[in-house]
């Protein structure tokens, strides 16, 4: 029979989202640079599902049905670009290309438009879940025309992880929609590690709690309003043993933090589009510090840290105060990246419904949280909410904990913990509800220095004081 869809690159996410269409009965092409994996493949799986091993991208194309659809799971930049090039001499116009992998959504646009002109729907992809998620159900965001999804779309349901019966999946938007929404997805997983990493931190130096003990804390943590995937693994790893030893294995994993770019590329773009996504720049940032190892070997030697110790009068009540903090950092974080989603959609034309980007967060990806359902809730209450801290029941949850996240900050400053996620994200809330901001003064700052004149809270305009001369005011 014909194929009802194609992958190329057999890597473990090209394999593995292979195996997942198979499992839901699509009869799925493969093909690999190199034979062997394609080869490995139909050896150690082809029972469970129909496979149809194919040599090159020509005899891919041949096998399957019309219109074509090929997802390419390669690596991003040149191979991809590469891959494309070659598909785009065996396809014909109406065929679907599909780039799963963590593109820049600028190339996407760039490569949608290329292939748009030969006729054929290229169509950008987030996948989100790892490996587990590529075989058992991710969380799917797709970009593209509405035509490419009313082929690839239940082709893409089908395989995506499903939560009260919903599939993590719906079309995004047209063109880079899907990427950006994925690299804002993990941008946004930048930032909710970083805040656990400092709940852990604090609770570990303040309250001098173990490993172990701290593994307890964050299973509770993950029985409330916080359950996530992410306090769950965090449980896990603060649990587990060094193989080659009997200490934790977070003691001995060295202590600096890599990146793929996802994160950074977050925060580049939100600079572009004036988007404030502090928690998640903190959290780029974070990991850079981290790896600064020669840096951080010579401050240790030299840089002060407080004198006085910090003494926690009730623990239970400071490990409250954390887990409080930790969720009203988080909704702003979060709260932030769907701004930038926001912001991103009306630049580029998107249309993108915030509601049903919370739906497909819900399951199968990094970031999947119970908190996403409120989101959700709250989006489609109000499609035009100015901002995730207004709906009444987040502007309740962080006015609720902000107490405990201003003792937060306070007792981590004292004892010289670093948290710039907790203390960025609660200068984020303190800035949004200010009456008057101090961006006045720099206005008039401004003027003074360059003349980049200021306007009034009392009249229409723009002005500007003779400041060298007779201090009058001049409409510019
Ligand atoms: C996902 C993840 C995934 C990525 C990790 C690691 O959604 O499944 O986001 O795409 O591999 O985020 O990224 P870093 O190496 O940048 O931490």
């Amino acid at each position: 029979p014909l194929a009802d869809i194609g992958v190329t690159g057999l890597a473990t996410m090209g394999r593995n989202l292979a195996r997942n269409l198979a499992r839901n009965g699509h009869v799925v092409a493969v093909h690999n640079r190199t034979q062997a994996r394609t080869d490995a493949l139909i050896a150690e799986h082809g029972s469970e599902g129909t496979f149809v091993p194919t040599s090159s991208l020509r005899e891919l194309a041949a096998v399957l049905k019309r219109p074509r659809t090929v997802i390419v799971m390669v690596q991003a930049g040149a191979p991809t670009d590469e891959v494309l090039d070659q598909l785009a001499e065996v396809l014909e116009p109406g065929d679907i290309v599909v780039d799963g992998g963590n593109a820049h959504f600028i190339d996407t646009r760039r490569r949608e438009s290329t292939l748009r002109e030969r006729g054929i729907h290229f169509v950008g992809v987030g996948i989100s879940g790892g490996e587990e998620g590529a075989l058992n159900g991710p969380s799917i965001m797709p970009g593209g025309t509405p035509e490419a999804y009313q082929t690839l779309g239940p082709i893409l349901e089908s395989i995506a992880a499903k939560v009260d019966g919903t599939p993590c999946c719906t079309h995004v938007g047209p063109d880079g929609a899907g990427h950006f929404v994925k690299m804002v997805h993990n941008g946004i997983e930048y930032a909710d590690m970083q805040l656990i990493a400092e709940s852990y931190d604090l609770l570990r130096t303040v309250l001098g709690k173990t490993p172990a003990e701290l593994a307890e804390i964050f299973r509770g943590w993950n029985e409330g309003d916080l359950e996530s995937f992410l306090i769950e693994i965090t449980a896990e790893v603060l649990a587990t043993k060094d193989p080659r030893g009997d200490q934790p294995l977070v003691d001995v994993i060295l202590d600096q933090a890599e990146q793929k770019g996802t994160g950074r590329w977050t925060v580049q773009i939100a600079l572009d589009l004036g988007s404030p996504v502090s928690g998640i720049a903190e959290a780029v940032f974070a990991r850079s510090l981290s790896a600064h190892a020669a840096q951080r070997a010579a401050a240790r030697e030299l840089l002060a840290g407080p004198t006085e110790a910090v003494s926690i009068d009730d623990p239970d009540t400071f490990v409250g105060d954390v887990r409080r903090a930790l969720y009203a950092s988080k909704v702003v974080a979060y709260a932030q990246g769907f701004d930038m989603i926001r912001a991103g959609s009306q630049l580029y034309d998107w249309n993108i419904d915030l509601g049903k980007i919370a739906t497909i967060w819900r399951g199968g990806c990094i970031i999947r949280a119970r908190f996403l359902d409120r989101i959700r809730e709250a989006y489609e209450k109000r499609p035009d909410l100015p901002s995730l801290m207004v709906d009444p029941y987040f502007a309740k949850a962080v006015s609720e904990g902000q107490a405990s996240w201003r003792r937060v900050v306070s007792v981590a400053a004292a004892a010289g913990v670093p948290v710039p996620g907790f203390s960025a994200t609660l200068a984020f809330y303190d800035g949004l509800r200010r009456d008057r901001l101090p961006a006045a003064l720099i206005q008039g700052m401004r003027d003074l220095f360059g003349a980049h004149t200021y306007r009034r809270i009392d009249a229409d305009g723009t002005f500007h004081l003779d400041w060298s001369g007779d201090r009058s005011e001049r409409e510019a």
